[in-house]
């Protein structure tokens, strides 16, 4: 058969005669050639410029955290279904937080600030985390220069352009993790040992909303990943995309994809889906990282792929 035959070829089949404006939407491709389109993989890469402006905090407002030209997305995105970004907000000012997303995870880098959600209130401090649902109108006020880590699944919505439910209907409400007690719930971790199935000491974030499934939000996984000094986590994989927040590692570095990226300061490190990777701690200190996964997307279509190599 010809290349001129082949249906794969062929190009977008248009109604004959449409008798009406819905019929004339109408559109066809067929088993060859619906399916050959060729998108980008995602990129893994370790953001460093981001922070950096960030962390010197000349203007209140969001830096992204955007690979959209790399994966030939039509909109922000850090990974196809996720969009990581740092938020600065100077002394005295007031940064609008409504995201358009169903929710957005929190981490406070630098700094002490008020947070107003809906109608309730919040005093934010270094290392605390906090889960901010979309389409509720919040804002942080500064009491000093503050620097902050949010994810959020942004891309996801704009994807099929959905909007969040909000009132009783919403997937997640506000909640705050105070420094101090992440510490504590750490600890009690810690006084556990973990076991071969397990990847290292990690603490889970989950709300009393989203119990039952054990996340933080429906789509969205929070771990507060630890290694002790001088180990490893083994290499693994699964099809869940993780953006990684580097909170301490003196000296510590991943592997993605047999590529090693090494940490800096409040870098943000992604690890594309499948991709086989492993984090090491070359150091004499705790290494600390927190990790946002579209892991309940995949927890919920049974296709988590989770595998140690
Ligand atoms: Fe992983």
């Amino acid at each position: 058969m010809s290349a001129a035959n082949d249906m794969a070829e062929m190009p977008v089949q248009l109604p004959r005669d449409p008798a009406s404006a819905a019929q004339a939407r109408s559109r066809y491709f067929n088993s060859g050639n619906a399916f050959n389109i060729k998108l980008p993989p995602v990129p893994g890469h370790i953001f460093m410029d981001e922070p950096a402006k960030a962390m010197k905090s000349e203007v209140t407002g969001f830096i992204n955290c955007d690979q959209s030209d790399r994966m030939q997305c039509a909109f922000p995105a850090t990974t196809p279904l996720m969009l990581a970004r740092y938020a600065v907000v100077k002394a005295g000012e007031t940064l609008d937080t409504m995201l358009p997303n169903t929710a957005s995870i929190w981490y406070v880098i630098k700094g002490g600030a008020d947070l107003t959600v809906g109608g309730e209130k919040a005093t934010l401090g270094k290392a605390d985390v906090f889960l901010l649902p979309g389409g509720v109108p919040s804002s942080i006020s500064a009491r000093e220069d503050s620097v902050f880590w949010a994810v959020g699944n942004d891309p996801q919505l704009r994807f099929d352009a959905s909007a969040p439910a909000t009132g009783a209907e919403a997937a997640v409400q506000f909640v705050h993790y105070p420094a101090d007690e992440i510490v504590h719930q750490l600890d009690v971790v810690y006084s556990r040992n973990a076991n071969d199935s397990t990847s290292g000491h990690a603490l889970i974030f989950s709300a009393e909303k989203t119990e039952a499934a054990r996340n933080i939000t429906p789509t969205m996984t929070l771990s507060l990943n630890t290694l002790k000094p001088q180990s490893e986590q083994p290499p693994h994989k699964h099809n869940s995309a993780a953006i990684t927040l580097v909170v301490a590692g003196d000296p510590a570095y991943s592997m993605v994809a047999d590529q090693k990226c090494d940490w800096s300061a409040w870098a943000t490190l992604v690890t594309p889906p499948a991709a086989k990777h492993s984090h090491h701690n070359d150091g004499n200190t705790r290494a600390e990282f927190l990790i946002v996964q579209d892991g309940g997307l995949y927890y919920h279509a049974r296709t988590m792929g989770f595998e140690f190599y």
